[in-house]
């Protein structure tokens, strides 16, 4: 791979090195990485040493190695946050069933683990093992685990192994990874560095007493997808979001909250500063009038509850927006688009997210949705995509409508004269 145009020209990579066999191909890796214009520094855990020495690593990576938190020669600090923030992306090859399994827990034992936790870059792991290491139900477990945090898996390739068995455990080749991590990057340009953005998720929770509540199946899923996919694109991205079993995804800042009033005041509060907001939230329209503040006993007849309206936050933010880039959804069970444009222009939204409960797939709680984007110009029906996928397509308008508005603020402050020209 040369270097010059290559997605790793430039760009840091934090190479990770554990105790396996496999720890021999990192010296190859961590070439190829350089080949390609890359900076590499290499941290490896105490047991990594017994397989490739620290020298090897050090001279081809031009850089010294980490092992320790501290130098015991002279006390200086290793820091696993600077470490960390210094990193484009961690690259842990080869990663061990039990630095996997450390990973998927949060134990922080050694250099490489603490600075794991710190990181806040893409990270990817290539994991090397036995073959029934590698198929135990544990070790998948943590790799799903991680996989639903944004870490990437090299997969292992089936093989040789070095306990003589042959099958699936063996780690990628240093071309795979490097071509991989470069994918990676290449994927992750930072197209929405610079920008804030806010995301609201979920659905919030309206109390009727201490006991029940009224509330709505969303689960967050759609609003996380997105707030991650922003957030990979370089956003500083505040996630505004009711209740909900998700983890946060990486490099987000996440509000929770659980009334409709409180994510009102979250995202209205973290609009002053924001370049726009997508509001993804089931919000309820409707909250009981008076919150009982003991549990409400049953009687013999029927009971009625009163409710009122909640404020409309989407309508704040449409009503203050300005230049600001503002997103919509719509979920909807009939007459769809009508509702959706009603929405789109009552809340001053640039473009809507229709879904709707008729198509199969779309909607509440699962992995998938099947979403029209409308806007003023006309409406785009996509396929049935996964919500990673739907986020990704939302996030390209979105970059195409900062990018418009702010060609023509160029042009709007561009000299008469060469405006002319
Ligand atoms: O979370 P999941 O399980 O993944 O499900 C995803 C989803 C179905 C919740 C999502 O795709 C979706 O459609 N979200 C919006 C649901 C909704 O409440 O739509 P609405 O048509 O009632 O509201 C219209 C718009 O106004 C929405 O952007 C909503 O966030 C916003 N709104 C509504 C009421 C209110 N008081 N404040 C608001 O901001």
């Amino acid at each position: 791979m040369a270097s010059g145009n290559s997605p790793l020209a430039g760009r840091h990579i934090l190479l990770g090195i554990t105790g396996s066999i496999a720890a021999y191909k990192a010296a190859m890796l961590c070439r190829l990485l350089k080949t390609a214009g890359a900076d590499v520094r290499v941290v490896m855990t105490p047991l990594a040493k017994q397989f490739i020495t620290p020298l090897t690593m050090a001279t081809l990576s031009k850089n010294p190695i980490l092992v320790e938190f501290f130098d015991p020669e002279n006390g200086a600090w290793n820091s696993h946050v600077a470490l960390g923030e210094w990193a484009d992306c961690l690259l842990i090859a080869p990663a061990t069933a039990n630095t996997l399994a450390k990973m998927a827990t949060g134990v922080a034992d050694n250099l490489l683990l603490t600075t794991y936790l710190s990181a806040r870059c893409p990270v990817a792991v290539a994991p090397a093992m036995d073959l029934d290491m590698y198929a135990h139900a544990a070790t998948q477990q943590n790799l799903r685990t991680l996989a639903a945090r944004g870490v990437r898996i090299i997969e292992p390739a089936e093989g040789e192994l070095a306990s003589g068995l042959t099958g699936k455990g063996r780690m990628a080749e240093p071309e795979t990874i490097a071509a991989f991590v470069g994918g990676l990057l290449d994927e992750k340009k930072k197209t929405l560095e610079g920008k804030r953005l806010i995301v609201t998720a979920g659905a919030t929770i309206e109390a009727i007493d201490p006991v029940r509540f009224i509330s709505n199946h969303s689960s967050g899923k759609m609003g996380y997808a997105i707030a991650g996919e922003l957030a990979a694109r370089g956003a500083a991205v505040t996630l505004v979001s009711g209740r909900t079993a998700l983890e946060t995804p990486v490099g987000v800042e996440r509000v929770d909250v659980l009334s409709a009033a409180e994510m009102y005041e979250a995202s209205t509060a973290a609009f002053d500063g924001a370049d726009g907001a997508v509001m993804c939230a089931a919000v309820a329209d409707y909250t009981p009038a008076e919150v009982a503040e003991r549990k409400l006993k049953k009687g013999d007849g029927e009971m009625t509850l009163t409710l009122r309206r909640t404020r409309d936050i989407a309508a704040e933010l449409g009503a203050r927006k300005g230049k600001r880039v503002l997103v919509g959804f719509a979920l909807e069970t009939h007459d769809e688009e009508a509702h959706a444009e009603a929405k789109l222009e009552r809340k001053h939204f640039d473009f809507i997210v229709l879904n709707s409960l008729r198509d199969a797939g779309a909607g509440f709680r699962g992995d998938t949705n099947k979403v029209t984007f409308i806007d003023r110009t006309g409406r785009e029906e996509l396929p049935l995509l996964s919500k990673r996928e739907v986020a990704a397509r939302i996030a390209d308008r979105i970059e195409q409508i900062m990018e418009r508005s702010g060609e023509k603020h160029d042009a709007d402050t561009a000299p008469a004269q060469s405006r002319k020209s």
